[in-house]
């Protein structure tokens, strides 16, 4: 029979949270668990969290309800509460009757100790980061680079990828941003423990590596006289046999630093010719409100020089509507920044305020839920239209595809030849389905695209 107890986890949030849960799944099979993707089968089960918007939270609560009910059969079950909001609310959330455990970001390292003593002992305990805008100590920061260093491999989502952090935490303090309360201040990642990193995953067969930090462009490291930017760790880490394209997330349009990374981007095919690049909004007024360091000529001008520098650049953008006092007529000013700027698509969300943030406590959320709707259909319905003249472009050339693997209705849409049907992604990051054989997940194939959607393009291997 088989002891080794059995952990359910589910991850919510952004692509750092993403790599938490690996980090986590990685340390937690060493410390003995084993994956199942069943919560009736499961021992623990594990939430790692997002704060972001109010409704990233409502979704985890409703989660919540639901283990509630399955522990009235499942006495024992263990529920873990990790990530942004664990650190958010802290004991708040052990209050919860489903909860036993809440660890924040920057506890991981403990997480298997304390998981085992809630598993033994039924003990609740709330781990997390006390003063979380005070500058960690180096033990600290040794902790955590210890974990990283020893689990970072452990990323199988999509075959032959995976995402490394470069930077932790947030400095910047946008107001309505909840990142810097729930992830520290920001710190830059010694570019060896970056680079051996890197130097594992490509031994393991990893081709592409994405680049993660809140504002990946500010990487800056001082070793011996010498300062590393992003620049430096992207060529670096084109210098590793095996690693055939990198990317870098998310990036904040600030002059500084950009000249040399665009530079890069242009000089070695490794760089994904890819920016995302949010603008939030195309209104100073609102740019000011939100801390947002740049005006809209500006942010335009650095898209200008990133399309000069790389010519052919697929950028992507974020944007939120209904701000605190947003006008039609600051709408009408981000519209007009979305027509200029061209994105290849952007993701736009409706403002949602969050708990002390600095547009929370100073500022009203003054626009109506219909309104931010309104706003926000709108101006999807702008990028779009752009989405889908950028992808006109595309019809009847040949692109290089890293595959990512089986499209959702890969067996619904088989060919004549009885191939399933893929999907990949461009260095411009456009998604790409076509069929082939499922042997191609993880490499890089060549698709002729044969027709389009705002969104999509479609083909077939060349
Ligand atoms: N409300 C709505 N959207 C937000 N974002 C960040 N904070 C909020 C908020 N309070 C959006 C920004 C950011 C993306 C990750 O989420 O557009 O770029
Ligand atoms: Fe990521 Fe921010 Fe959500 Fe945390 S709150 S998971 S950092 S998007």
């Amino acid at each position: 029979m088989d002891m080794m107890k059995r952990i359910y986890v589910q991850s919510f949030g952004c692509q750092m949270n993403k790599l938490d849960t690996a980090l986590v799944v990685g340390a937690l099979k060493e410390a003995g668990f084993r994956l199942t993707d069943t919560v009736k089968d499961a021992d623990v089960v594990l939430m790692n969290t997002c704060s972001v918007r109010e409704h990233a939270e409502q979704r985890v609560f409703s989660h919540l309800g639901h283990l509630k009910h399955i522990k009235e059969s499942h006495p024992d079950l263990v529920v873990g509460v990790i990530g942004c909001m664990a650190q958010r609310l802290g004991d708040e959330l052990l209050k919860h009757e489903a909860v036993n455990l809440v660890c924040g970001p920057a506890q991981i390292p403990r997480l298997s100790v304390l998981l085992k003593e809630a598993m033994q002992g039924k003990k609740a305990t709330t781990a997390v980061t006390e003063k979380i805008r005070q500058k960690p100590t180096d033990e600290q920061n040794q902790l955590l680079e210890d974990f990283e260093s020893a689990y970072g491999v452990e990323d199988k989502q999509i075959p032959n990828q995976a995402f490394v952090r470069v930077m932790r935490g947030c400095n910047n303090f946008c107001t309505y941003c909840i990142v810097p309360y729930v992830r520290g201040p920001e710190v830059s990642r010694p570019p060896e423990a970056i680079m051996e990193q890197i130097k594992k995953l490509a031994d393991h067969g990893v081709k592409q590596v994405t680049l993660l930090g809140q504002r990946v462009n500010a990487y800056q490291y001082q070793q011996g006289g010498r300062t590393w930017s992003l620049a430096d760790l992207l060529d670096a880490a084109s210098n590793i046999k095996g690693i055939e394209w990198l990317r870098f997330v998310t990036s904040y349009p600030s002059g500084e630093f950009f000249n040399d990374i665009l530079q890069v981007m242009a000089d070695s095919p490794k760089v994904c010719n890819y920016l995302h690049i949010p603008a939030q909004s195309g209104s100073d007024r609102i740019l000011q409100a939100m801390n947002r360091r740049y005006s809209s000529r500006e942010y335009l001008d650095l898209l200008g020089r990133a399309r000069e520098i790389v010519p052919g650049i697929s950028i992507a953008g974020d944007f939120i509507v209904g701000f605190s006092g947003e006008t039609e007529e600051d709408f009408e000013a981000t519209i007009d920044l979305v027509r200029k700027a061209r994105y290849k698509n952007a993701f736009i969300f409706k403002y949602s305020p969050r708990p002390g943030t600095t547009a929370d406590k100073r500022l009203q959320d003054t626009i109506p839920g219909d309104v931010k709707q309104r706003r926000n259909v709108e101006l999807l319905a702008v990028q779009e239209k752009i989405s889908d003249e950028l992808s006109r472009d595309f019809l009847g050339k040949e692109v290089n595809v890293l595959v990512e693997g089986l499209s959702k209705k890969s067996h619904v849409n088989m060919d004549q030849n009885d191939n399933p049907q893929l999907i990949g992604r461009t260095s411009g990051d456009w998604i790409v389905v076509f069929n082939g054989p499922e042997s191609l997940t993880g490499q890089f194939a060549q698709v002729k695209i044969t027709a389009v959607s705002p969104l999509t393009l479609f083909g077939q291997l060349g």
